[in-house]
């Protein structure tokens, strides 16, 4: 006999989910989607501004609870604070979106040390700091966690010119599969979303471009960009104990990008 659970809302009733880099575009997304089915939220950024207080409202008229923590992700002892924070906000931590990333458009031979570092620190070592502070704590306290790593499709496929982009997702990839072992005997979930073509402010310059979107749009099947909220989606669903099984994975969100071929 199979058991139906068609009741999302409340999928995460008495929980606290952090989202890094939860002021804007996907990570907003992930936020006011978590509250909507029952988390309480700790906001992250590198600014408190209008943006957080619009969507900290959001959430409080849904019911739930938003705390914003500042915090720049490229700074690891400013990351594992933020986790600390973010635990010390609602007294416990069940969800760590890993949302947080930057990325930086140069030929392979311009990229300086600094551009290099920027990528790196915030989508690679400052996610794995963050990680292993929520892991310690979800570990000492005997409790369940749930990781959610905001990858890309350039975890597999190239882009040229981002190569510390590519670089830094490639590393994601690898950790997660690495930490999905490793965590499993902790009680603790991790897999990777990988967004392809999202309308968001990382892809400003792309929206505002017209034959450069034209030669995007050229590589998604379905021809269009996606919604935060498509990826926010697939983030509450890992999130969440309908994917209590699910550990060690990549789920693209990419309207058909990354395995597109034609020859007609
Ligand atoms: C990047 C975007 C890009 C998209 C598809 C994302 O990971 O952040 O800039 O448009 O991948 O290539």
């Amino acid at each position: 006999m199979i058991t139906l659970n068609i009741k999302n809302m409340g999928r995460f009733d008495n929980k606290v989910a952090l989202i890094t880099g939860s002021s804007q575009g996907i990570g907003a997304a992930c936020a006011v989607r978590l509250a909507s089915e029952g988390a309480n939220i700790v906001l992250n950024g590198r600014h408190n501004d209008e943006r957080v207080e619009a969507i900290t409202k959001q959430i409080t008229d849904m019911g739930r609870e938003a705390k914003f923590v500042q915090a720049d992700i490229s700074d690891t002892n400013n990351v594992i604070q933020l986790v600390k924070d973010a635990i010390a906000a609602f007294g416990q931590l069940d969800i760590l979106v890993n949302n947080a990333g930057v990325e930086n458009n140069k030929n392979f031979w311009e990229v300086t040390q600094e551009d290099y570092d920027f990528v790196m620190n915030t989508n690679v070592k400052g996610l794995f700091f963050g990680t292993q502070t929520f892991v310690n704590y979800v570990k000492d306290a005997g409790r369940s966690g749930v990781v959610v790593n905001m990858s890309s499709v350039h975890e597999e496929i190239i882009f040229p010119h981002f190569a510390a982009y590519c670089a830094s997702k490639g590393a994601v990839k690898m950790l997660m599969r690495n930490l999905a072992t490793e965590l499993a005997p902790l009680n603790i979930r991790i897999n990777n979303v990988c967004p392809g073509a999202i309308a968001t402010p990382i892809n400003k310059k792309l929206m505002e471009t017209p034959n450069l979107l034209n030669n995007v749009l050229k590589n998604i099947p379905m021809e269009k960009l996606g919604q935060p909220e498509d990826v926010a989606a697939v983030v509450a669903f890992l999130a969440s104990d309908d994917a209590k099984y699910v550990t060690g994975s990549s789920y693209f969100v990419d309207g058909g990008l990354t395995y597109h071929y034609e020859e007609q």
